[in-house]
């Protein structure tokens, strides 16, 4: 038989020698004797290094009892080589492919810096075969559902979806620019109109934002958009679709329905709108404990129209006084003035707050022994997201988080807006979106408490997905394009091409787009985008292996009409 690949490791044990051979399959141990490929052959064999790519010839064997490995799937084989060919001679490799058992990785910048090497690693190559798998399967879902497969430009305008656009200057028209779509929301709106009432697309989209492990500046969703649908249909097709990837992931997917939870549900137990339901510690509203209670730290916060909420933390009152502070420390790096704790030990409560309670209100806590408590006490605006941290925080450090288990929610009833402290509104979701027909009286006078048609898809605390029911009446987009400040004429710049696709005919829509690579990294067991794009970027959007972005020649920028300001000035 004839063999290729790259020289994984090399043994060589004074005139036999080994070498593990790996390719895209996996590794297969090919030993060389001078009694059978003669001694120039094993010479070369013993002088070639890791990561040189041979042409072996030789024969299947089994080995000999005493040297089966069970660690390799090819352990129990070999291949007896009678021939030997360099085909591509290799350096000294920048960083090691191949690892000994607990051996740590190379620094992610060392490895980003050389991907081609990196991504000769097993867990790399695994995980850009499941992600290849779970195209497919995504690519077949659709289709068998009748979706069309439809490609939308790259150089296009702005998109809003909450991000800064990257930019793309035209050569052609000076001063004018292309934006690289942040998604394919008004195409695929413009599809429906267009009549092609089932869309899908595995969309590139660009967002210059601040990045995290779960971010990435260029990045694949699903999108999908279909006609004459509410919302209930979104969450259907979507459902059936995350089954049949999780099932290719060979990952656990609920067998009865995923389960569902108003915004409002959410922020008021979790303080955030994308819980991890993996574990309990529900945050609970004590307002009414401590209303009586002369503690100046929650009269204050209660007075100035806050709640005093919190968290109960089974076996929390064993932690020591520093690890509490910890807790306290991640509260206050998410925008709290502190922790208030309280424990009870031996049937006593004990924290500063406990003096001030009266033993019926202290009762009404619900603290069981050897609880520990945790409390805010402000504005919502304020405990919600400090809570959501500390909750996360003690599962994690009180090791409550299960393994394997995956539990998925549907976030609903979205607000239609945000409000900043000034009182403008911005669209939570994206200015596209439909409001609940329960509260389209609420626009007028209240707009800020309109609920959104719209809905996302959590997993373990992880946003996969989120769409919305959309506009298809060009009045009521006009009203919401005036509630969000933007008037007539920007509105027509912007976003006249789907204004005037809305007037042409448009039928009742809705869609949802999931992010492809979030999928895929968490079916990979992953813990960062980047191990699951061959090509990532790092959190400081660079690209280390090609070195992008890159100054350009000054012509290059004349040609583009642009000066950089340095040079001008
Ligand atoms: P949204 O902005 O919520 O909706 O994006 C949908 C999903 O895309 C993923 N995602 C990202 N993944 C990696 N890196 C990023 N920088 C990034 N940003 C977003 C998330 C997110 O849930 N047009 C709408 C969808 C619609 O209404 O149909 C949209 O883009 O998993």
């Amino acid at each position: 038989m004839r063999l290729g690949g790259w020289v994984h490791r090399s043994r060589d044990l004074g005139g036999l020698v080994f070498l593990d051979l790996r390719d895209r399959a996996g590794l297969v141990q090919v030993s060389f004797d001078p009694g059978t490929a003669g001694q120039d052959v094993c010479s070369l064999a013993a002088s070639v290094g890791s990561e040189t790519v041979v042409l072996v010839e030789g024969v299947v064997a089994e080995r000999p009892a005493a040297m089966r490995n069970a660690d390799m799937s090819t352990g129990a084989i070999e291949v007896r080589a009678t021939a030997l060919r360099v085909a591509g001679p290799a350096g000294t490799p920048a960083i090691p492919v191949a690892r000994g058992k607990g051996e740590q990785l190379p620094a992610e910048e060392l490895r980003l810096r050389h991907r081609y090497l990196d991504l000769r690693r097993d867990e790399l190559q695994r995980n850009l075969v499941l992600r290849h798998r779970l195209l497919q399967r995504t690519r077949r879902f659709l289709s068998d559902a009748g979706f069309l497969e439809i490609e939308t430009p790259i150089l296009t305008k702005p998109t809003p979806e909450g991000a800064r656009d990257y930019l793309v200057p035209s050569r052609v028209h000076p001063g004018e620019f292309y934006a690289l779509p942040q998604s394919p929301q008004i195409y695929k709106q413009l599809l429906m109109i267009s009549g092609y009432d089932r869309y899908f697309q595995l969309a590139r989209c660009f967002r210059d934002e601040d990045l995290r492990a779960d971010r990435q500046p260029e990045f694949t969703q699903i999108d999908v958009e279909a006609s004459f649908v509410g919302q209930q249909d979104i969450i259907d097709i979507a459902e059936s679709m995350m089954s049949a990837l999780w099932q290719e992931g060979e990952s656990p997917f609920p067998e009865q329905r995923v389960r569902r939870m108003t915004y409002a549900d959410a922020m008021e137990r979790f303080g955030i709108d994308r819980p991890d339901l993996r574990y309990g510690l529900e945050i609970e509203d004590v307002s009414d404990v401590f209303r009586a209670a002369g503690f100046v730290v929650t009269r204050t916060a209660l007075d100035a129209g806050g709640r005093v909420r919190g968290i109960r933390v089974p076996g929390g009152a064993a932690l020591s006084r520093k690890q509490v502070d910890e807790l306290e420390a991640v509260a206050k790096s998410a925008g709290a003035v502190g922790l208030l704790r309280l424990k009870r030990v031996n049937g006593v409560l004990e924290g500063p707050p406990a003096k001030f309670l009266s033993e019926g209100a202290a009762d009404a806590l619900g603290l069981q022994e050897g609880e520990l408590g945790l409390y805010i006490a402000a504005l919502d605006r304020a405990s919600s997201p400090a809570l959501d941290k500390v909750r996360q925080e003690v599962a994690q450090r009180m090791r409550l988080v299960p393994p394997a288990v995956n539990e998925f929610v549907w976030i609903t009833d979205f607000p239609m807006f945000e409000q900043a402290e000034n009182g403008s509104l911005t669209a939570m979701h994206h200015p596209f979106t439909a409001p609940h027909p329960d509260d389209v009286g609420l626009l007028e006078h209240e707009p800020w408490r309109a609920r959104a048609q719209a809905y996302d898809l959590v997993l373990n605390g992880t946003e996969l997905g989120g769409g919305s029911i959309r506009i298809s009446d060009p009045l009521v987009q006009s009203r919401i394009f005036g509630l969000l400040g933007i008037d007539e004429a920007t509105a027509q710049v912007r976003f006249g091409f789907l204004l005037e696709g809305l007037r042409a005919g448009a039928p009742p829509h809705g869609g949802i787009a999931f992010g492809f690579d979030r999928i895929t990294m968490l079916l990979a067991g992953a813990t960062s985008l980047r191990d699951v794009i061959a090509f990532p970027k790092t959190t400081a959007a660079r690209a280390l292996f090609e070195g992008a972005p890159s100054p350009v020649p000054v012509e290059d920028l004349l040609d583009l009409h642009l000066h950089l300001e340095s040079e001008s000035a």
